[in-house]
């Protein structure tokens, strides 16, 4: 290790700062600090920093309102206005699917702080009655859907899972799969691979020491994925496995429908090389993000980017103009993602977002600062909707599709462990419902078949009014995915049947029914 040398870098870089504790360190500690030192482009994080404080201002400045238009009906599909359809996307999905075309992409490189674990998202149990985590429901998904696409079109297919993990997140996550087994997968068709991470950053620049031999690092944003996909190979991978469609979403979606035909075929049948998930905004103040046309390029406007008249302006219909909210699920074809990767990535802007991170000060004193006093530097998986040549968005129902889970479930209710568990149960609970069956209360009467669901965030119809923090829904249901990927083949198990909450159907069948009291 030449420390002179690094010392010259670090002058030449206004990092010096970096190195104050250097006398007090262990040499394991010198040595492990000087390697990720040594690992670093300086130069390149001082250029992100800057423009991305340069962005970030004018973005606070400029509102965009003016320059918006929503997304054209053209390129949309809708599962509640373009019902009849529906079977032939699925179709066409499913036939992708069974030519091995289809890959999925789990974005879980995120470090879950407001969740507050210590492990990855993926690994949560909400508590569910099978305690199934987050990783196994969208595990026994692909299984599924590679059996349905098997039955259909009569050959042996593959969705191979690629996993976006960070240095926060690989190796928990790599256990966690080998020791369950890649939950019945081939392990050669789960490929976990690693994104970047960036130092936090002062206001002025200086990389913030969250020990005193150690740099505040944190994963550079889920757009971090367009550089990782060249880095760790991950685009080779795919042409060598004949991908052509890649489906890529966000690990604390209970409800995610992983490689959704539907939204599949979709795209595809429309020529599309970018695609978007979205759920309608009912409310104009809510903090979504919406898909739209900015000078006549597609992007998500955030928003805080527009004035509150734009945000409450509505169309004939009745319907908010800008309502396609964006749930980070998207549709990307492999000729897109690889002029991405080659070409239009280091473009891409970082995202500035302001935190209180934990420093040690020049006495060396861990401080907990209790307002802001750094920024992450971030990028986003939409980020590349601007390069698009044939965009497609697909309108799906918020209580069927989307209920994330961000919030641990002391805070205020929304988005955390309790409301995703109910998200789920509830979704199921109507599924049997739609499949014939009937729930009975203990006096063995017929529970009333519940309403549609409320407006957005609202998760569990009927019990909306009581939904707080480990409150529990009057009719628990959980259905394996091993047996119903998005609700279909339950008839046979359920139609006609009374059932005595709590009902669990997994794969072994019936005997886990809770039929009639049994
Ligand atoms: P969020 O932005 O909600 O972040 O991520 P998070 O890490 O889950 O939670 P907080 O903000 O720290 O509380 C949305 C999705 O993007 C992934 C996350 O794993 C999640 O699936 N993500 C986020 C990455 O893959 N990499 C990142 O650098 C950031």
């Amino acid at each position: 290790m030449d420390i002179d040398r690094l010392r010259e870098r670090l002058a030449e870089a206004g990092q010096s700062h970096l190195l104050q504790f250097w006398k007090e360190l262990s040499p394991e500690e010198q040595t492990e600090m000087s390697q990720d030192l040594e690992g670093m482009d300086f130069k390149e994080i001082s250029g992100f920093f800057k423009s991305a404080m340069e962005t970030s201002s004018q973005a606070k400045q400029e509102k965009v309102d003016s320059r918006m238009e929503p997304v054209p009906r053209e390129v949309l599909g809708s599962v509640t206005r373009d019902r009849e359809s529906l079977k032939d996307w699925e179709k066409e999905g499913l036939r992708c699917i069974s030519q091995n075309k289809v890959a999925v992409l789990l974005l879980a490189g995120g470090q879950g702080t407001r969740l507050g674990v210590s492990y990855p998202k993926g690994m949560y149990d909400v508590g569910l009655p099978s305690h199934k985590t987050l990783f196994q429901i969208q595990a026994e998904h692909i299984l599924k859907l590679q059996q349905l696409a098997e039955l259909q079109h009569n050959t042996k297919c593959c969705i191979p899972w690629y996993i976006m993990t960070s240095g926060r997140t690989m190796e928990a996550t790599k256990e966690f799969f080998s020791k369950h087994n890649y939950f019945g997968l081939s392990q050669n068709d789960v490929i976990i691979f690693q994104q970047g991470m960036l130092p936090a950053m002062d206001y002025s620049g200086k990389i913030i020491l969250e020990s005193k031999g150690k740099l505040s690092m944190a994963p550079d944003g889920n757009g971090g994925l367009y550089r990782a996909l060249g880095t760790q190979n991950t685009i080779k991978d795919m042409e060598g496995r004949g991908v052509s469609c890649i489906h890529v979403y966000c690990v604390d979606n209970i409800l995610v429908k992983v490689a959704d035909p539907a939204f599949i075929g979709f795209c595809a049948l429309k020529g599309a090389d970018c695609g978007a998930k979205v759920v309608e905004k009912t409310n104009p103040t809510e903090a979504v993000g919406v898909v739209c046309k900015v000078d006549g390029r597609y992007q998500v406007v955030e928003y805080s980017e527009i004035t509150l008249a734009t945000a409450e302006r509505r169309s004939s219909d009745g319907r908010l103009m800008f309502n396609a909210g964006n749930v980070a699920n998207h549709f990307f074809s492999l000729s897109f993602l690889r002029d991405i990767v080659n070409t239009y990535e280091p473009q891409l802007q970082h995202h500035v977002a302001q935190k209180k991170i934990p420093y040690v000060d020049t006495q060396g004193q861990l401080i907990k600062p209790d307002k802001p006093n750094g920024i992450k530097m971030e990028k986003f998986v939409f980020d590349i909707f601007q390069f698009a040549k044939k965009f497609a968005v697909y309108e799906v129902l918020r209580e069927d599709e989307f209920s994330p889970l961000k919030n641990a479930d002391s805070q205020d209710g929304k988005d955390n462990p309790t409301t995703a568990r109910h998200a789920l149960m509830s979704l199921h609970h109507r599924w049997v419902l739609n499949a014939g069956g009937h729930f009975i209360d203990e006096n063995g009467t017929r529970v009333p078949a519940i309403p549609r669901h409320g407006p957005a965030g609202s998760v569990s119809p009927g019990v909306t009014q009581n939904l707080k923090d480990g409150t529990e829904l009057p009719i628990k249901c959980e259905i394996s995915p091993l047996v119903s990927y998005g609700g279909e083949g339950l008839e046979e198990l359920v139609k006609g049947v009374e059932f005595r909450p709590t009902l669990v159907i997994d794969k072994d069948g019936l005997h886990q029914l809770v039929k009639n009291g049994l």
